[in-house]
């Protein structure tokens, strides 16, 4: 496996392989210190070139059709399903997610291409009636231009695949810009965007600096859009070095959520939920459970059920098909994780299960962990955890629960557990996020609105908002005296 994710040059601008001179970084394996690839550190000059390519290919692609776009993209989609397994296991390799998990994730990924390369045939422009007959309304539809696409490292496929699909499919050229801990599925992705035969320039990508090749495509006019996972404190700076050019922005920043188990819910099911929604991705999951709210009274039948889930957990390096809960993605999210533990001991909470890292020679593990009787005064209930760690508060009403949940600058997603319709429906109203799983602790899908409120972002990815972020409306007033 080692050979298939050594590269020699791993940006990829104008239809060429470039960067084999250049300085490069290692890819370590969280799971036990090893290299597994390397990428070399592009800056300024290489981002010009990318820009310079997708705005030349920008010219064409956006002229032909959306039915022609839609053939490179399902050959893409082909692609990646067929390359499913050296795409998984690159993953697994550099960030260091299950196998399984990370199969899940190509098909997820791949189902954006799909989706978009269909949803690019129904972009429609309006025809709006008329206050005088002399004239014709009419809203015209345009691809916004050279996007940008930066990505975190939780989901190195997805995360690309989630901007890329729709850009592509609107008429838009893109260069992508994958994290630095996790590059080298990008790059098995953009072998495939090779093989599928995109026109030169149409997809590129670059490597490097972030901090260079963010400033160089925010100080470049031609780049005309952003799109942008990952923080809501890299995000905040974005908003403002787009300012000056008014780049459209998409952010999908932050999150905190909420899970809310009322005593009403069916307990079985609030496990299965919790379970898939906090320890998906080791808890290196934006939209996973960060705090969890259960009513008094199924606190302790929830408790003893889920540790009972919880200590099942066979953590690991995810090559292993047997694992469920991989590596953290280095030293500093782990010391991050143990910190929210140590606090919340500190202040007064218990340990159900779990509360300690697991000694390793090289790899970065925590073991799944519950702590109970938690409040709003420690840290691991304040800020997102970032890790297999969930903390849970007992509640004694809907009110208490709308109320805390609330209580914070992020609004990406929220789960509640209830079988009672009317109550659920009251809850959901009150609460500011913008997903709500009820009764379901994997919400995501490629047809659907991903995105939140207040500090998690700006705009929606996925579904026909996900399509709306790559166009531009152009109203045309056709006088016809
Ligand atoms: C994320 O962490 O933002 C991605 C999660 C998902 O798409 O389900």
């Amino acid at each position: 496996m080692e050979e298939q994710v050594k590269i020699k040059a791993c940006m990829h601008i104008g239809g060429e392989w470039i960067g084999e001179e250049l300085n490069s970084k290692n890819v370590i394996n969280p799971a036990n210190g090893e290299t597994v690839g390397s990428f070399p550190i592009g800056g300024e000059k290489e981002t010009q070139m990318a820009i310079d390519a997708a705005h030349r290919a920008f010219e064409t692609w956006s002229e032909i059709t959306a039915y022609e776009r839609a053939g490179y993209l399902k050959k893409l989609y082909h692609l990646m399903l067929e390359n499913q397994e050296e795409l998984a296991q690159t993953m697994t390799l550099e960030m260091g997610k299950p196998i399984n998990e990370s199969r899940g994730e190509v098909v997820y990924a791949a189902t954006f291409i799909e989706w978009f390369a269909e949803e690019g045939k129904r972009v429609y422009g309006e025809t709006i009636p008329s206050h005088v007959g002399a004239k014709r309304l009419q809203v015209w539809k345009k691809p916004v231009g050279v996007v940008a696409a930066i990505t975190p490292w939780n989901f190195p496929a997805a995360m690309l695949t989630r901007k890329m699909g729709p850009a592509l499919a609107a008429g838009c050229t893109v260069i992508m810009k994958p994290s630095g801990e996790s590059p080298l599925t990008a790059v098995k992705l953009m072998e495939l965007c090779e093989e599928a035969g995109f026109p030169k320039g149409v997809v590129n990508l670059v490597t490097g600096s972030s901090s260079k090749i963010t400033k160089t495509l925010m100080e470049d006019e031609r780049v005309r859009k952003i799109t942008f996972t990952g923080s809501t404190e890299v995000g905040k700076i974005l908003i403002r070095q787009s300012a000056d050019q008014v780049k459209r922005l998409s952010l999908e920043l932050g999150g905190h959520a909420p899970l809310i188990v009322l005593d009403d819910a069916d307990i079985d099911k609030a496990v299965k939920g919790v379970m898939a929604s906090k320890f998906r991705n080791a808890g290196q999951t934006c939209i996973c459970a960060n705090r969890i709210y259960v009513h008094a009274g199924v606190y302790e039948a929830f408790i003893e059920k889920f540790a009972e889930q919880v200590g099942q957990l066979k953590v690991g390096d995810g090559m292993d098909e047997s694992v469920a809960v991989g590596p953290l993605i280095n030293q500093s999210g782990l010391e991050k994780v143990s910190h929210h533990v140590k606090d919340a001991v500190a202040k007064g909470a218990t340990v159900v299960t779990g509360g300690e890292s697991i000694d390793s020679s090289n790899g970065v593990f925590y073991k799944p962990t519950i702590v109970k009787d938690v409040d709003a005064s420690m840290v691991v209930m304040q800020e997102e955890t970032f890790g297999p760690v969930a903390p849970v508060q007992k509640i004694y009403s809907d009110e208490e629960a709308i109320k805390l949940a609330n209580s914070t600058p992020y609004g990406l997603a929220a789960y509640i557990f209830t079988e009672n319709v009317a109550r659920g429906t009251k809850l959901i109203e009150k609460l500011n996020f913008g997903i709500v799983g009820w009764n379901d602790g994997a919400p995501s899908a490629a047809q659907v609105p991903f995105g939140g409120m207040k500090e998690s972002g700006i705009g929606r990815e996925g579904g026909h908002e996900g399509m709306d972020a790559f166009v531009e409306s152009q109203y045309v007033s056709i006088g016809m005296e």
